[in-house]
């Protein structure tokens, strides 16, 4: 038998500066699928005519919110050492199991039994959404025990999966939900990036705070390493863009949504936006802009989600650094 001295969570004084800031707000924010009337597409989703497309955007969310919840925020947890901290990564993970499953719910809303199989079976093949999964895995893979340096890749590609990744999804329920078209769906889209905000932030604040602990050497060697991460990443991420969304002649506007959520994924963890400005569809920003803060932006939130009532969650509400 093992004999270490275990210590209990202590939450009587602040062991982590943020850390009843983040648990407080991400359970302001819970919320299930189940309760937004995604049967309301019904009607629209008949007659859509990029069904492949929607459905296959939702099934690489998916994957990437499976990932998230069974490895990513589970091993950023298991090895941080702040109690505080591991408790509010592990409420993270339990968000990202309800996030992994509303997707089915929506599946199971609008397709047929036999499309949902083709789905989960084209995430298997999809070489570019393994790709992007088996990169941020393998890094989550490689946390080591006293080592705060794989800790700290681990953090910065769970920041890389939330605040970047996630986006080339995200995009098209909310350019079509911005327009009326699918709404409910598209709230539930909404919801899940409300969270994916706070984590971003949180995960980027934790990692932030590791980095400087590390010596000058050290922090430019992950500096470039970072670098080198999300340009790989982001080289995949152009190919998948295009990959899935070639039938709507939408790529080029997803691709420069992507491109602004990588420089919002290095602002998380502290580093110099890389790609420059440019204009992003208004229509997808103003849902970003709204997201959280107002219950009308889908006008069908207020009758389908009456229950949040929470405070509001925007791109600068935990800007800490900037
Ligand atoms: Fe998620
Ligand atoms: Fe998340």
């Amino acid at each position: 038998m093992s004999n270490i001295i275990y210590e209990a969570v202590n939450w009587n004084k602040a062991t982590s500066e943020l850390a009843q800031i983040f648990w407080d707000q991400q359970w302001k924010q819970i919320w299930f699928p189940e309760e937004i009337a995604v049967s309301k597409d019904i009607k629209q989703w008949k007659s859509f005519e990029h069904q492949d497309t929607y459905k296959k955007v939702f099934a690489g969310l998916t994957l990437l919110d499976t990932v998230q919840t069974n490895i990513g925020m589970n091993r950023v947890a298991a090895y941080t050492d702040d109690l505080q901290e591991k408790a509010v990564l592990t409420v993270f993970d339990a968000f990202e199991a309800i996030h992994a499953k509303s997707y089915s719910y929506i599946f199971t809303t609008l397709c047929t039994n036999e499309e949902i199989d083709e789905l989960f079976e084209w995430v298997k093949k999809n070489e570019f959404l393994q790709y992007k999964a088996n990169k941020i895995a393998d890094i989550y893979n490689s946390i080591e025990e006293g080592n705060p340096e794989s800790l700290w890749k681990a953090m910065f590609s769970s920041v890389m999966l939330e605040s970047f990744l996630f986006y080339s999804g995200f995009f098209y329920p909310l350019y079509l939900g911005g327009q009326g078209f699918l709404r409910n769906s598209a709230e539930i889209i909404s919801l899940i990036l409300r969270d994916e905000s706070i984590h971003g932030v949180a995960v980027g604040f934790f990692a932030q705070n590791l980095f400087k602990q590390f010596s000058k050497e050290k922090q430019e060697e992950l500096h470039l390493w970072g670098y080198e991460l999300l340009l790989d990443l982001y080289q995949n991420e152009m190919k998948y863009t295009d990959d899935i969304y070639a039938e709507t002649g939408l790529s080029p506007e997803v691709r420069a949504y992507v491109r602004y959520n990588a420089n919002k994924a290095l602002m998380n963890v502290g580093f110099e936006a890389m790609f420059p400005e440019e204009e992003v569809n208004p229509i997808v920003m103003n849902g970003i802009r709204n997201e959280g803060s107002t219950y009308d932006f889908f006008s069908q939130k207020g009758a389908t989600y009456a229950k949040a009532k929470v405070a509001p969650i925007t791109d600068d509400t935990f800007n800490f650094n900037r």
